[in-house]
């Protein structure tokens, strides 16, 4: 390929260390369809013929499928996809083929690679979150009445419902699906094919033509930007980062909840493990792998930008490194969401251990003086009385519940025979109708809103095929 400048060979030790096959083979149809719209606009343009357009198109359509189906397999010797699909195109149809590299570069080549693969990869990261919304929300519809405690500090807070706590995490996965789509949509939507090696090009080229045939809404400003950017991978692995940072909360209440001491939850057999030595074990190994794989993305997220930190414009070799790990933040994502979403669906809610657990704890409290609050008391006399009582039972190894009204009323004259209705775990979650807050109604508007983002989602995406 060097043939011109080099006359010797590349030491094979020194060769290997160049190439990038191994990892870039994976985006061969991204390539190709780059490729396809180079020729065509170079066609259009007068550049080649629009016989000699045609010819490399329909090659690369042959090179695709024969790909696709395994009829060819791409040469390990070679040194990036980039050369394999051009040496394939030049061996099938000669000198024509050596025409498609006109008013092109790899350095142009591989940053429109890398956006159209990631563009193409994050639509099924997308689905995949919406597919785990969907799996979280019927969990969440089933148990918007399910009592459990509600924690700070890890201590018992104030009753939740556990449809209220999971669609918590339905809250933060929609906005991973926004951060992924405004990265896709303010990163990645300028195309860099045209920027050639780095200056542009003499040949009078139309970058908006390229730009459109491959879905892009416009050609990128600058040559040296274009051939130089990666901010759109950064964006994307910081987005992703936060979906695994997600996953890993996610995993570690599913860890808490499947272990003796809290036992909110049963996994099913498919997403747990046993022990080799303890006969009695389940380990939630898959929420833990979730948690463990969490520091690979942001490891990836690092090597990006710590890659890139200080190059000089433009194209720099270094660059080559972005794309194992951005493959690995891909890679690790999809694996990791591909059990998620069917552990979630099977994990079964223990309801009774969930309500025994709100019973201790006095996460009443507040509900306590509330009560005393709509009798008159300012909050913080009543907060006062509240914690006194629960002093009380404490010393008298009580719930507040267990209290006579005597007991209640020695403290404040206020307390009447409703004070058990209203300190009730039932009330206490239900009357909490605040926007966003733990009753069933509340909780049934986030399902209702969750329902609604996964049909606009299903409609854009139908849309788009
Ligand atoms: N394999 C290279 C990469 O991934 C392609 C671009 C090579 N460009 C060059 N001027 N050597 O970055």
């Amino acid at each position: 390929m060097w043939a011109g400048r080099s006359e010797g060979l590349l030491d094979s030790c020194a060769d290997d260390f160049n190439s990038s096959i191994k990892f870039d083979k994976r985006m061969y149809a991204q390539d190709i369809r780059g490729s396809v719209c180079h020729a065509a606009m170079l066609g259009r343009c007068g550049i080649i013929s629009p016989e000699e357009a045609q010819l490399i198109i329909n090659t690369l359509g042959e090179i695709l499928s024969d790909l696709d189906e395994g009829k060819l397999t791409i040469d390990p010797l070679a040194e990036d996809i980039h050369m394999f699909v051009e040496a394939e195109l030049t061996k099938r149809i000669g000198d024509t083929g050596k025409r498609l590299h006109t008013a092109r570069s790899r350095n142009d080549q591989v940053a429109l690679d890398i956006r159209l693969y990631l563009n193409d990869k994050t639509k099924e990261i997308k689905a995949l979150l919406c597919e785990l919304i969907r799996a979280i929300v019927k969990v969440a519809k089933a148990n918007k009445d399910a009592i459990m405690p509600g924690y700070t500090h890890l201590q018992r807070a104030q009753p939740i419902t556990f449809g209220h706590h999971l669609m918590a995490y339905v809250s933060m996965l929609m906005r991973d699906i926004g951060r992924i789509d405004d990265a896709q949509m303010r990163m990645m939507d300028e195309c860099p094919l045209g920027s050639c090696a780095l200056a542009g090009t003499t040949y009078d080229t139309d970058r908006n033509m390229t730009a459109s045939l491959l879905g892009f809404s416009r050609p990128c400003e600058n040559s040296l930007d274009g051939v130089s950017d990666r901010d759109f991978a950064i964006e994307l692995t910081a987005a992703f980062s936060t979906v695994m940072m997600h996953l890993s909360r996610f995993s570690e209440e599913i860890i808490l909840w499947s272990s003796w001491e809290f036992k909110f939850i049963e996994l099913d057999d498919a997403y747990a493990t046993g022990s080799s030595i303890m006969p009695q074990k389940k380990n939630p190994d898959m929420a833990e792998l979730a948690r463990g794989k969490t520091a690979r993305v942001y490891g990836d997220l690092m090597t990006l930008l710590t890659m890139l930190k200080g190059l000089p414009l433009a194209y720099n070799k270094d660059m080559q490194e972005d794309k194992e790990a951005i493959f690995d933040a891909l890679d690790t994502l999809i694996m990791t969401l591909k059990v998620f979403i069917p552990m979630v669906a099977t994990m079964k809610p223990l309801r009774e251990n969930m309500y025994r657990a709100a019973q201790r704890g006095f996460i009443n409290a507040t509900d306590c003086a509330d009560y005393l609050v709509k009798k008159g008391l300012p909050f913080r006399s009543a907060y006062k009385i509240s914690g006194q009582l629960v002093a009380y039972c404490i010393q008298n190894s009580k719930t507040l519940e267990e209290l006579t009204l005597d007991e209640f009323k020695s403290m404040s004259e206020l307390f009447d025979t409703d004070v058990y209705d209203a300190i009730s775990l039932v009330n206490a979650t239900n009357s909490r109708t605040s926007y966003g807050g733990t009753s069933i109604s509340s909780v049934e508007r986030q399902i209702e809103r969750a329902e609604r983002f996964i049909a606009s989602f299903e409609l854009d995406e139908g849309a788009e095929e």
